[in-house]
């Protein structure tokens, strides 16, 4: 049987990868991988890692060193790996779409939570303070939605903003033809959106999309959406926007300095990330940890696309879902 080093593992990974894991030997470990947790992969022939992992040059080396020949990750995303590092050493597979609905209906949930304040009203009638001052919101039927990236997730949310009566605009650098979407430059989407939620994956052209200065072409009284990745928003200048004003809230699912914070508990520890703190303390902020993907079924496809993507890779045969510098959409 094959060795599978699964890394910050939590419960309810262990539930979907004991499922269909049945022909490995699987050894879950909470650490996070990173080059320090690399050590650890001895004698292993494949290592699972996720989103918050540091992937970089040494921990693929001392991997490559200890005999791992793949590394999957069990995400869409993979900006925490050093593909260029992996050429020639491991194998880097991912898992590109396991539920694009997750995402887009926690992108929803977030954008009516956050309009209509729900998450204030829940914490008042709770106790029992039934007053609604400050708890107004915006008709979104009629609103625009900017939507920044419109690969599987965008689309799916785009669906679901029509749903709602938003006018739909959208940037894309490869715009999907035929689909209906009437693209814009990204000038015009910061002008013209009420509500503006990114979609895109992070790269280095993307990093910091939403930066100091498209932060200020935005129409005043704009909502912000991230349920991509955190690095793709300034964070310290969108707490400055929202300091002064500006927008009208802000829901973000990811953060650019979650890598050490998301996923755990760390209720009884001094938050040392003053930008998070300020963020969290504005009443017209919502943040999430990281859970848009969250769903049954996510978790489900998750796991059984990860568990093919190492079958295929024992097996000797082409790698679908392989990520490397010359694979074909990377
Ligand atoms: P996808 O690959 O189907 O679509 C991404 C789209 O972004 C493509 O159409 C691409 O052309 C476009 N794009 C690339 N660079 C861009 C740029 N600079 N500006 C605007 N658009 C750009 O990816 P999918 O499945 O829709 O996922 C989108 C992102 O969602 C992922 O990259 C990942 O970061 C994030 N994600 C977040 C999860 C969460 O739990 N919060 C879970 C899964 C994905």
């Amino acid at each position: 049987m094959k060795k599978i080093a699964f890394f910050d593992t939590k419960p309810y990974d262990r539930t979907y990868f004991d499922k269909y894991g049945k022909n490995y030997e699987i050894t879950y470990f909470e650490e996070k991988l990173n080059h320090h947790t690399a050590k650890i992969t001895e004698g292993f022939d494949g290592v699972c890692a996720f989103v918050n992992s540091n992937i970089n040059k040494m921990a693929i080396e001392r991997m490559h060193e200890r005999g791992v020949q793949i590394l999957a990750m069990r995400c869409a995303g993979f900006s925490n790996v050093d593909i260029a590092a992996a050429a020639g050493k491991l194998a880097v597979v991912r898992v590109p779409a396991y539920s694009p609905h997750a995402v887009a209906e926690h992108a929803l949930a977030l954008l009516l939570a956050l309009n209509r304040r729900i998450y204030r009203a829940y914490i008042r009638t709770r106790d029992f303070n039934f007053n609604i001052n400050g708890l107004t919101g915006i008709d979104l039927y009629g609103k625009t939605a900017g939507i920044i990236g419109t690969g599987k997730i965008g689309r799916t949310f785009i669906d679901l903003c029509r749903g709602l009566g938003m006018k739909v605009i959208a940037y894309d650098p490869y715009p999907a033809e035929g689909s209906g979407i009437e693209y814009v430059s990204l000038d015009t989407l910061f002008r013209e959106s009420d509500v503006i939620s990114l979609h895109c994956p992070l790269t280095e052209s993307s990093y910091h999309i939403i930066d100091r200065e498209a932060l200020g072409k935005m129409k005043d009284g704009a909502f912000l959406l991230n349920t991509s990745r955190g690095a793709l928003v300034d964070s310290e200048a969108l707490l400055e926007v929202l300091t002064a004003g500006k927008l009208r809230g802000a829901a973000l699912d990811v953060y650019e300095e979650e890598a050490n914070l998301f996923y755990e508990d760390m209720s009884d520890k001094i938050i040392k990330d003053d930008t998070l703190a300020l963020l969290v303390s504005r009443p017209n902020v919502l943040i999430t940890s990281h859970q848009a993907f969250l769903t049954e079924e996510a978790l489900d496809n998750i796991a059984s696309v990860t568990i093919q993507n190492f079958d295929e890779f024992f097996a000797g045969k082409p790698l679908k879902n392989e990520v490397c510098i010359r694979c074909a959409g990377n």
